[in-house]
């Protein structure tokens, strides 16, 4: 199948990439661009492991093209705080990560 040139601004960053177009964007940013903060659960849109920000709305990833991301501005957990300062989203996931681990 013949691929084609997406290009979407990633956490501030411009990204550019070539997809067949039935890459669902979960697998584009995680796969071809190395963006694994969001995750791929039920695939189905029920988990919401995928979520990202897509033009400023709450999107479940494994439900959009990679293609229809062309042009868009897309946040992930990795553009949201900084090692130093974790944002209000990162801090209980650090903390459960932490749970989990010292188990
Ligand atoms: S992977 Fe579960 S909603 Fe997308």
């Amino acid at each position: 199948m013949e691929k084609i040139n997406v290009s979407m601004k990633v956490n501030g960053k411009e990204e550019s990439l070539k997809v067949e177009p039935r890459t669902l964007l979960i697998h584009a940013l995680r796969e071809h661009l190395e963006y694994t903060g969001a995750h791929i659960g039920c695939s189905s849109s029920h988990c919401g492991a995928c979520t990202i920000d897509m033009n400023g709305k709450s999107v479940k990833s494994c439900t959009v093209f990679a293609p229809q991301a062309e042009g868009a501005e897309i946040l992930t957990v990795e553009g949201i705080g900084s090692p130093d300062k974790l944002h209000a989203l990162q801090e209980p996931l650090l903390f459960l990560f932490l749970i989990c681990n010292l188990q």
